[in-house]
């Protein structure tokens, strides 16, 4: 493919079968190949010219969002090509790998303490609004608030899945961090085909999966820490809860077996497939989202020998 630019070169990431033993037929979708490197590049690009075409977002501007890493990487590559100014606040669990790609396209970071709730003043939410609101011309793509985020994966991701599948997918697994992934897909899939599936896959420390309750937890992207419009709880037919050390156990084999190096939530949807799988049958089709790289992962010794 040749692209005039490397925000056309976004998505269109391929689906590649994995002999994972069921009779139905799995396939990743291997959205860690994205130019940023993650599946949260759909979502930032579309947030971003959504804001500069209804003038929330002018030139000059600055971009402030609060971020796991990886819509920050995005915001920052979008950002670094389109000219703006961009601050992301993240969590201290963010890897060193991540926390040095945002610095290397020109981000400034601004690292906040691990707290579970999002009325807490020091958590990463928390403090990107607070900027936002001090920093003159800037615009926050508020992730988990905008439903753009989740229009951004009906858009993109959905149909390029429907098509990909040649209109035969019966399942869709995705992590749910904001929610955007697997509601926007969710909900253009179930247009297309009411049957189909849509399986959310959730830390079981977040917010949602203890009631409230949450407790700290190492898998980054994913978790659903927070309750917003951005999540369709009406998409979803079924939410599956993984463990850090689950989500550890899969990317082993990913990488090993499978050849996919892939980070943890992709590692905590393919568990979730895999405890799922007794449901599948014959001519399902089941597609689960790989949504970024284990390099991004590597000094966290996940991997093992
Ligand atoms: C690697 C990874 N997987 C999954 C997700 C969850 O996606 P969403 O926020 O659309 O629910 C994220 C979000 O940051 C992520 O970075």
């Amino acid at each position: 493919m040749k692209y005039k630019s490397i925000l056309d070169a976004i998505g269109h990431t391929p689906i590649v079968k994995i002999p994972f033993d069921s009779d139905a037929n799995i396939y990743a979708k291997l959205e860690y190949l994205n130019p940023g490197g993650s599946v949260k590049d759909r979502s930032a690009l579309y947030m971003i010219e959504q804001a500069e075409k209804n003038g929330d977002l002018k030139p000059g501007g600055t971009i402030i969002d609060a971020s796991s890493g990886n819509q920050g990487i995005a915001v920052a590559m979008i950002g670094a090509i389109k000219g703006y100014k961009v601050i992301i606040t993240v969590a201290e669990k963010i890897s060193t790998e991540k926390l040095k790609t945002l610095q290397a396209y020109g981000a400034e970071v601004v690292v906040c303490p691990v707290t579970m709730m999002i009325d807490d003043p020091e958590n990463y939410h928390a403090q990107a609004l607070a900027l936002h609101a001090k920093t003159p011309n800037s615009f926050m793509p508020n992730q988990y608030f905008n439903i753009n985020n989740r229009y951004a994966h009906y858009h993109s991701m959905g149909p390029e899945l429907w098509e990909q599948s040649e209109g035969k997918i019966t399942h869709f697994f995705a992590g749910a961090g904001t929610g955007g992934t697997v509601s926007g897909v969710g909900t253009y899939l179930k247009e297309k085909n009411p049957d189909i599936k849509v399986i959310a896959v959730d830390s079981n420390c977040s917010f949602r999966a203890t009631k409230g309750h949450p407790r700290p937890y190492d898998v980054e992207g994913m978790g659903v820490d927070f309750d917003s419009e951005v999540l369709d709880y009406n998409i979803i037919d079924e939410f599956v809860e993984v463990s850090d050390a689950q989500a550890i156990e899969m990317l082993k084999i990913l990488a090993h077996k499978h050849g996919l190096l892939v980070g943890p939530s992709s590692g905590a949807v393919a568990y979730a497939v895999e405890a799922y799988k007794s449901k599948l049958g014959e001519g399902d089709l089941a597609v689960f989202i790989c949504g970024d790289s284990g390099r991004a992962y590597l000094s966290k010794d996940f991997y093992g020998q």
